[in-house]
């Protein structure tokens, strides 16, 4: 990955990280646009997480302020880290139930559209999930297999990170609803995941996704549906790199999306 042109904040003498107001400012616009779309497109199990940890409006939150929350929920803690860290550190804090959370906010050129996950896409997109026991195991699992990895099975691995994490999608009553942060903390792809019409919907299937290539600067072409959440917690239990071994030796389909084309 290209060097970030951004640098997470550390914390003063007190503790405390202080952000300059128009980085509140940024905050508060962000939460106030997306709070308005989740109601409508996230499962509950999100907009009951949102609601445990009720993140401020108007600034943005201490980490501190999200583990009085996460850590007697489900035992998850969020870390705070630079803009980019390196896959070893990001498996060794997820087996540690410790969710990276670079403490940097998005510029406003950037407010529709940013490669590197910045702090509300961290809380604001996967915090409320990790407040859910079957979607925290299944992160944690995740973490314990991708420390022991290689990187080519890393490579695998990512998929089913991408696939559930980021842009996971679930059947309720309610019809298709986003338990993915990727797609919780972009208005943008909320919209297009629910009302363009474009991309195609899949049942999960763990070897599947495995085996569905990705792109991380377009909109998803692809999205695999759970019947529910706790679903993530028989995937938790399948041997899941016995299933990447299996993705590895069929290999990828053809993409759905035309090739990323090399700057010259
Ligand atoms: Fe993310």
């Amino acid at each position: 990955m290209n060097a970030s042109t951004y640098v997470a904040r550390t914390p003063g003498p007190d503790g405390h990280i202080h952000y300059p107001e128009e980085e509140n400012a940024i905050w508060r616009t962000l939460i106030t646009r997306q709070l308005g779309c989740v109601q409508q497109t996230a499962c509950n199990e999100y907009l009951t997480g949102l609601e445990r940890l009720d993140l401020p409006k108007d600034h943005i939150p201490q980490l501190a302020d999200i583990n009085r929350v996460l850590q007697p929920a489900t035992g998850w803690q969020v870390a705070r880290v630079p803009a980019l860290i390196s896959f070893d550190r990001f498996f060794e804090l997820l087996a540690g139930r410790q969710f990276p959370v670079a403490t940097f906010i998005r510029r406003r050129e950037h407010l529709d559209y940013l490669q590197e996950p910045d702090i509300f896409h961290e809380l604001f997109g996967h915090c409320a999930m990790l407040t859910h026991p079957a979607f925290a195991r299944f992160t944690h699992t995740y973490g314990r297999l991708g420390e022991k990895a290689t990187p080519k099975e890393r490579g695998f691995l990512a998929r089913l990170y991408w696939f559930t994490v980021e842009f996971g999608l679930l059947n309720t009553l309610r019809g298709r609803r986003i338990y993915g942060g990727g797609i919780l903390s972009s208005p943008g792809e909320t919209q297009y995941a629910f009302e363009s019409g474009k991309p195609e919907f899949r049942p999960f299937n763990l070897l599947d996704v495995l085996r569905t290539p990705y792109r991380i600067d377009i909109m998803q072409p692809i999205y695999y549906v759970l019947d529910n959440l706790d679903q993530l917690f028989a995937i938790a239990d399948m041997d899941i790199m016995a299933e990447v071994h299996k993705a590895q030796q069929l290999g990828l389909f053809a993409p759905a999306f035309t090739p990323k084309k090399t700057a010259i």
